[in-house]
């Protein structure tokens, strides 16, 4: 029978009989977990109402151009522990991080030193960098796909009829040393869409909801493991608060500015510019890193 002390046991028997085990595992986990938070916060029948609106509303706000609930999961860490757990690198390879909702178009196939700022805005930036194996040896043909934020904070899919379509987007193939450059502009932190429930949450717990300024990679090549991840500009603001809690150490990179009119010309920008350099290494496949499960049980 239920009773205040024993309430996670006798629910979670009831999932005893589950035929899937790793369902079961998670079923019976999911109620020992949700029953000591609510009896230690001793919730109110006024907070479970609010929490029941919230995910409700939560619901109805998400559709095919708008996740709410991965914004949820996102500002409680939760997305960034699931990629986290499912790509552990042990140092040995670029670490991932979050892809992100603005993946939503595919990136236009661009040739390696082409502009991606179509829109003409913002600081000039060269981006470059090598795609190497785990023994550091070059992987030519390397896809590289980017995309990022213009000056203003905002990307293509976000201003339709504002920005040209494929804006600070594309997908290049490394050359026979597994180089890849291009020409864009310096990235902005933005804020991620707080007109929301999530929004309000972060309102309520005074936390802001913007993100450092970055530039997102998938990068690919035959035999390896792909990575998706961004490379974030050293001293950009929110670095140390990013409302997703996408940064890692090992993916902040400074932005150098160059005042070299010969070089400028060679790479095809106004001088003075910026360069930003961001090297990526790939485990090949099926090659597993060391397996580290500091805070869970052993599967
Ligand atoms: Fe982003």
């Amino acid at each position: 029978m239920f009773d205040e002390e024993r309430s996670a046991e006798v629910v979670a028997a009831s999932f005893a009989g589950t035929p899937d085990p790793r369902l079961r595992q998670v079923m019976t986990s999911l109620v020992q977990h949700l029953h000591a938070f609510v009896k230690d916060v001793e919730l109110t029948e006024e907070e479970w109402g609010v929490a029941i609106d919230f995910l409700t509303r939560t619901g109805q706000l998400s559709d095919e151009v708008r996740q709410e609930f991965i914004l949820l999961s996102d500002v409680l860490g939760v997305s960034m522990l699931v990629e986290t757990i499912n790509h552990r690198t042990g140092g040995t390879s670029t670490e991932s991080t979050v892809l992100g909702p603005f993946h939503m178009v595919e990136s236009p196939v661009r040739d390696l030193g082409a502009d991606i700022a179509l829109d003409g805005k913002g600081t000039p930036c060269l981006v470059s960098g090598r795609v190497t194996g785990p023994d550091g040896e070059p992987l030519p043909g390397a896809a590289v796909d980017v995309w990022q934020t213009n000056e203003d904070g905002f990307y293509d899919v976000q201003q339709p009829g504002v920005q040209p379509a494929g804006n600070l987007r594309g997908m290049f193939t490394a050359d026979e040393q597994g180089r890849f450059w291009f020409r864009s502009v310096v990235p902005r932190w933005y804020p991620i869409p707080d007109d929301g429930p999530v929004g309000q949450l972060l309102a309520a717990t005074g936390r802001h909801p913007n993100r450092p300024a970055h530039l997102h990679f998938i990068v690919a090549a035959p035999g390896h493991r792909p990575v998706t991840t961004h490379v974030f500009v050293a001293d950009s603001p929110y670095l140390d608060s990013d409302a997703v809690f996408g940064v890692k150490e090992s993916l902040v990179r400074p932005v150098h500015e160059v005042d070299d009119p010969a070089r400028a010309a060679e790479v095809g920008l106004p001088n003075p510019f910026c360069t930003l350099t961001f090297d990526l290494s790939l485990l090949r496949a099926g090659q597993e890193p060391p397996a580290t499960n500091p805070g869970g049980r052993s599967r």
